[in-house]
């Protein structure tokens, strides 16, 4: 496929991850994706064979990010879109009675876990001078709510971080904070209870953002963007 990108995604195995793989499949990408779920690993790769590529990696850990980027740059080279799209989100509650277990997981998965694969993948696309890198972000890294704070907290980090890493990449590249927009995903459900079903599904969301996200380039570094779905300025 001479128009074939090499897309990494992180958290492939459900949601909106889930959604961007069969997509950017379906218009003849090549796909390099990760998650911790074993079963949907497995199942991902035997749906979609070779060039496209499903290891099991927690980015949390970065030992396991360092070993599939050095499996998936010398496989397949650097990736041209990276989307750091892995997250999780505390249960609803106020900020006290969230315990300290879970808000450090929440800041290791939505924080750490970008740095991670940045760390990892991102000197192959500068040898390269190449590239664009997508940080998922959220409404919730622009503006807060009640019982959400831990994950508000990532999402305002990955809004810094991204704008301060545009900084630091040559010409040619570019970073950009994402917000995706509302979409019915576990997530969402965890969040929003039952109204999450008066969402779009991440299948019908897929089909806007993933040709946004293919279009993104140097133009765009360190500009904080948002997914062109209903309700996603709201
Ligand atoms: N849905 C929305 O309305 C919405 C709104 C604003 C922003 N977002 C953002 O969009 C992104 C996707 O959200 P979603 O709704 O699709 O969430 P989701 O349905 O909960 O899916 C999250 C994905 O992340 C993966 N993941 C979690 N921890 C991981 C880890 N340590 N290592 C590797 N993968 C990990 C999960 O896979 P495993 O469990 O298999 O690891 C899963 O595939 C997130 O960054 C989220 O903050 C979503």
């Amino acid at each position: 496929m001479p128009d074939g990108k090499a897309i990494l995604i992180t958290g492939v195995t459900r949601g909106l991850g889930r959604a961007m793989t069969e997509e950017f499949i379906r218009l003849g990408h090549t796909l390099l994706g990760c998650g911790r779920s074993e079963k949907e690993i497995a199942q991902l790769q035997k749906q979609f064979a070779a060039p496209h590529n499903f290891t099991v990696v927690d980015v949390v850990v970065d030992a396991q990010v360092a070993a599939w980027a050095k499996r998936v740059l010398s496989s397949h080279g650097a990736p041209d879109l990276l989307l750091n799209n892995a997250a999780l989100i505390n249960r609803n509650a106020p900020l006290w009675e969230v315990d300290a277990q879970e808000f450090s997981e929440v800041i290791d998965v939505n924080i750490k876990g970008a740095a991670n694969v940045i760390r990892h993948f991102v000197p192959a696309m500068l040898r390269r001078k190449r590239g664009v890198i997508v940080n998922f972000s959220s409404g919730w890294g622009r503006s807060t709510d009640a019982e959400v704070a831990p994950y508000c907290a990532t999402k305002w980090a990955i809004e810094g971080l991204t704008q301060a890493l545009a900084q630091e990449l040559p010409p040619g590249m570019a970073a950009v904070p994402f917000n995706p927009g509302i979409v019915n995903t576990g997530m969402l459900r965890s969040s929003f209870g039952s109204s999450a079903t008066s969402y779009p599904g991440p299948g019908e969301w897929a089909k806007i953002a993933v040709p946004f996200l293919l279009k993104l380039g140097p133009s765009d570094n360190g500009k904080p963007l948002t997914a062109p779905v209903r309700g996603a300025n709201d």
